[in-house]
């Protein structure tokens, strides 16, 4: 039987989570996103066609797979329309294949321009969010001002739920000429979405509950990293939603004997959009080399990602907090040129030696990292498709990885087609 198994991204996200899930649903019956929003952006490249998911559970180009989205997402559902055209455009057919929590919050025009305002608002101490308003969204939702999914269904709710939020939102919303401002406008914009949501609705928690007691396989996707989760990750530079384990708990309404596996993500080196802490961070023509030959662009927004090396003190944390058992190293073939690689194994803070992330995590912006060096490979390591195969310096970078973290190798991803992989 098949492993329900929960991927989760251990840096601070495009650590190829949607080339991973993509991967492994090719043995599960179910993809299930269980948190984060339209922030996120998974590219999965099969043959030479590119996808890139942003809410769309990443196990969608496989024909006949079950893709649901759990309460624990904030869901754009203008964005989310464009996106069901898009696969559709790509030829899939996504009917009785889709499902949607009507307990997820949406996400609305006004949260994009609320993102907007306290971005610009924030000065120079500014987060870099991706402006798809997912902070507003979810600061909603736990003020119990959030309009879900199920309001969709109930007009008169819906138009007294806005009313209130014009209310609430007063200081973003009133004089302002910005069409996002417009509720009314929002109002009539949702109600001609109801018969693309009336179908697709579903009890996820049920649902999953009753999958499993038929043995069919979950896979269940994160999204972000675990260094950006709100409580665990490097607050306030962080996402509003938790992007670890227990977050695919109560995104979904499972309990924790629903997962079987804990499969990390871990990008060979490490990279970091938006502002906040960065300790490997590398500003010289190393980094410049892993953005060029990463592609470290980002799938959302297009901007330019942070580059460094792999940081084994912050991987320490995430592997703990989310009980990972095993991990998948992606963009290897990245580091396939270079002479050497340093690997961070602990900071120095204060004079002293820290082997965990610091008590106080904004701390992370003022430690040094000590890094190991190890010897390079300087082959190209794209194509091979065995373990064993690979160049015995790369299997040495692997296996000091993983035997650091205490976990298994799952999966080694050389490159960014589904068959540029090798299966452990
Ligand atoms: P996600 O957000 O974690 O799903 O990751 P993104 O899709 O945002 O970013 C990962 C990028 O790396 C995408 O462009 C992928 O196509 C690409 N990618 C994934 N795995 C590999 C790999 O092993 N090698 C290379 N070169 N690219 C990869
Ligand atoms: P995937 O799933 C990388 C970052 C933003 C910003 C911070 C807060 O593709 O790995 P938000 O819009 O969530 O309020 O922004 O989090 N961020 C991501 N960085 N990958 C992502 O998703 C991200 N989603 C949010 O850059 O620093
Ligand atoms: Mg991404």
């Amino acid at each position: 039987m098949g492993k329900n198994r929960v991927v989760i991204g251990c840096q601070w996200g495009d650590e190829g989570k949607g080339k991973i899930v993509d991967l492994l649903a090719a043995d599960a019956d179910i993809i299930a996103r269980f948190q984060g929003g339209a922030n996120a952006g998974h590219t999965i490249v099969v043959d030479d066609t590119k996808y890139i998911l942003h809410l769309i559970p990443s196990g969608i180009i496989h024909p006949g797979k079950t893709c649901v989205i759990g309460n624990g997402v904030v869901l754009d559902p203008f964005g989310f329309k464009e996106e069901l055209d898009f696969v559709t455009g790509k030829g899939i057919d996504y009917t009785g294949r889709v499902f949607v929590s009507p307990a997820a919050n949406l996400v609305l025009p006004y949260h994009k321009l609320i993102d907007a305002t306290e971005e610009k608002s924030r000065g120079t101490s500014n987060i870099g969010t991706t402006l798809r308003g997912i902070g507003p969204a979810y600061v909603d939702k736990v003020a119990r001002l959030g309009i879900r999914v199920a309001d969709l269904f109930a007009p008169e709710r819906l138009k007294k739920r806005l009313d209130h939020n014009r209310v609430m939102k007063q200081k973003y919303l009133s004089g302002s000429t910005d069409e996002r401002a417009d509720l009314d406008r929002t109002y009539n914009e949702l109600l001609a979405l109801t018969d693309l949501f009336r179908p697709l609705m579903a009890d996820v928690s049920l649902m999953l509950h009753e999958a499993k007691r038929e043995d069919k396989v979950i896979l269940y996707e994160g999204a972000q990293g675990s260094m950006l989760d709100v409580d665990l990750g490097t607050y306030p530079f962080a996402t509003s939603s938790n992007t670890t384990t227990g977050g695919a708990l109560t995104g979904l309404g499972i309990g924790p004997k629903m997962i079987d596996e804990v499969v990390g993500i871990v990008k060979a080196y490490t990279t970091r959009v938006g502002t906040g802490p960065f300790p490997t961070e590398l500003i010289d023509e190393t980094g410049e080399l892993l953005r060029r030959e990463g592609d470290e662009f980002g799938a959302t927004t297009g901007r330019p990602r942070r580059c460094g090396w792999l940081d084994l003190v912050a991987l320490r944390h995430t592997v703990r907090v989310n009980g990972v058992d095993s991990i998948a190293v992606t963009k290897l073939d990245v580091l396939d040129t270079l002479p050497e690689i340093k690997v961070c194994t602990a900071y120095e803070l204060n004079g002293e030696r820290l082997d965990q992330v610091p008590l106080d995590m904004a701390e992370l912006s003022h430690v040094k990292p000590i890094y190991q060096t190890v010897p390079g490979w300087q082959t190209d390591c794209t194509g091979i498709d065995r373990f064993d195969a690979l160049p015995e310096n790369t299997r040495d970078y692997l296996n000091f990885v993983a035997d650091d973290l205490g976990v298994k190798i799952l999966v080694v991803s050389t490159g960014a087609k589904r068959k540029e992989t090798i299966m452990v």
